[in-house]
């Protein structure tokens, strides 16, 4: 049962509550294209969840979506998973994901109350953490987060992008790339990244979602044969698995308005950002919804893996290339794995240097652990999961 909260202000009031697909899901859509993803300072980038509003949390084991209403209009909007993952030990995390309000309603408090609903959910579900990334400059969420509700700063991954052009990129004859089964790569998963922070404990579950599109490994040469048999490993390998985020939400650049001096700026930066495709579909009309791919559980074992990781990255842009309309693929790699970011194509005009992740402990019991866990130095890799992407 969850109760529905009436909010008084000065002059307004708000009433949060459970999102009703009937009801809501055609209005929701319009909230969605009213907000801007992030500071709007480069591309006008807006999400395109297809008529199905939590397409995003669906996958997830536990899930939730409230809105704000305000005199009868959906105003703010918000998403929360709970999932278990490896965080010093294993540990309930809640995530803080598509928090939304209306521009004309924004610095009235629905955002923070959007929130505090959901902590309370997370905490009638004895969640440990509640998680949170957004973009470092997104002054109104970090402010929000940081300053009003005492989130901690926690890590800062890279978001790296890489646009598929029309032409293969060309791969080496000398590095073998060979899909393995879900079994096998859920067995690999465990063993080499069980403890990187925010494994999730129900690998398999990612691994066999119709959106996963499967996991390949690259290795020298001649060393496939042998891979995995008996214990063996080579020296250098990695491993990453494919994500089709295209399936569930599509991205749109949006026309900026004729009259806001950013059109200008964004139009340059579209163009330049999209010189690079010579495929004349995209090229017309780049204005349409576009899928990407999401690179989830890079791992790479060995001094020279490095090559091996370029090597999957260029064979994913290949099948890309071939998909319907996968503009992107895009990966997060943690600041731990500075080594092995050179090793990923990607545009710096696209990408995301700092993406901020911040956590909270809701549980008093747990709060030593939790100041140790801040404490710790970005020594273990990240998962990302691509269900919070
Ligand atoms: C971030 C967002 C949800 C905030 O919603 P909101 O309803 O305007 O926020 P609130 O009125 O509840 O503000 C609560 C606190 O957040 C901070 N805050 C909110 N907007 C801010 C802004 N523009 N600048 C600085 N701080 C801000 C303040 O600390 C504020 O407390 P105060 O009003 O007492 O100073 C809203 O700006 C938004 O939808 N942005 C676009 C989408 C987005 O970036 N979502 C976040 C992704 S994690």
């Amino acid at each position: 049962m969850f109760y529905e909260y009436i909010t008084q202000m000065a002059f307004e009031e708000f009433k949060v509550r459970r999102y009703d697909g009937g009801l809501d899901r055609a209005r929701l859509e319009l909230l969605e294209r009213r907000c801007e993803v992030g500071p709007s300072q480069h591309v006008l980038l807006f999400t395109d969840t297809m008529g199905d509003p939590i397409s995003r949390i669906r996958n997830s084991p536990m899930y939730i979506m409230l809105v704000a209403e305000l005199n009868h209009e959906l105003v703010g909007a918000i998403q929360g998973s709970i999932k278990v993952v490896t965080m010093k030990e294993l540990a309930k995390v809640g995530y803080i994901l598509g928090l939304r309000v209306s521009p004309l309603h924004r610095r009235k408090g629905i955002g923070l109350s959007l929130v505090q609903h959901l902590e309370e959910w997370f905490v009638r579900h004895q969640v440990d953490y509640a998680y949170m990334a957004t973009e470092k400059d997104n002054t109104a969420s970090v402010d929000l987060f940081v300053n009003k509700l005492q989130y901690v700063k926690f890590r800062t991954p890279a978001i790296l992008v890489h646009p598929v052009r029309t032409r293969p990129l060309k791969l080496s004859s000398k590095i073998e790339i060979f899909k393995i089964s879900e079994e096998n790569a859920e067995y690999l998963y465990r063993r080499f990244m069980g403890l990187t922070e925010f494994f999730p404990s129900d690998i398999d579950k990612v691994l066999s979602n119709k959106l996963s599109l499967g996991t390949w490994v690259a290795c020298d040469q001649g060393e496939r044969c042998r891979f995995g048999h008996n214990g063996y490993f080579p020296t250098n390998w990695a491993m990453l698995s494919v994500w089709n985020s295209g399936g569930l939400f599509k991205m749109r650049i949006a026309k900026a308005p004729i009259s806001c001096m950013m059109y200008s700026k964004a139009s340059k930066v579209i163009n330049k950002a999209f010189a690079c495709f010579t495929m004349p579909a995209l090229l017309s009309n780049i204005f349409e919804p576009f899928g990407f791919y999401f690179l989830y559980g890079v791992h790479h074992e060995g001094p020279t893996s490095g090559k091996m990781v370029r090597a999957l990255c260029k064979y994913v842009h290949n099948m890309a290339r071939v998909s319907e309309d996968c503009m992107m693929v895009v990966t997060e790699v943690g600041s731990y794995d500075d080594r092995v970011r050179p090793h990923i194509p990607h545009w710096r005009l696209l990408s995301c240097p700092e993406d901020l992740w911040c956590i909270k402990a809701l549980k008093s019991e747990g709060r030593e652990s939790f100041n140790e866990l801040t404490r710790i130095p970005r020594t273990r890799p990240l998962f990302v999961d691509p269900r919070e992407v």
